[in-house]
């Protein structure tokens, strides 16, 4: 069973946005599956590589998308993924130091904040974006 279902509630009605937003659920779910699986940590290292990449490349479009359209807010939003992703950078580094405990704490924090920041945070910017025209 998937950790993370996509469910409407993840949906913020900004195409691109739900998009990336989908399919960063997609790899935390492989994320979660590999570990469940107890495959060799070179996979799971691989899987982690790839969510924390595209983690990237999400706060990336969507930083870009508010820093052009002058969202009030912004730096306190980019903040919010900077300070993320160094927490995930963090874990993992304590996980390849060996603490393997650590792995369902890592994949636990993705879940909360992922679906907590799509569901409050990244929800504010919706109707100002649309205002600027970005559907
Ligand atoms: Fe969709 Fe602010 O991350």
């Amino acid at each position: 069973m998937a950790l993370l279902s996509w469910n409407e509630s993840l949906i913020i009605d900004i195409q691109s946005i739900d998009f990336q937003h989908k399919h960063w659920v997609r790899l935390i779910n492989e994320l979660h599956e590999a570990m469940l699986q107890g495959r060799a940590s070179q996979a799971i290292d691989q899987t982690l590589i790839n969510a924390l990449g595209y983690t990237r490349l999400h706060f990336a479009t969507e930083e870009r998308l508010l820093s052009e359209n002058g969202y009030p807010t912004y730096n306190q939003h980019k903040k919010l993924h900077d300070d993320f992703i160094n927490k995930i950078l963090n874990l993992n580094d304590r996980l390849e130091k060996g603490h393997t405990v650590l792995a369902m704490e890592l994949i636990g924090e993705m879940r909360n904040w992922l679906t907590e920041h799509i569901q409050t945070i990244d929800r504010q910017y919706v109707s100002f974006l649309k205002q600027k025209g970005v559907a």
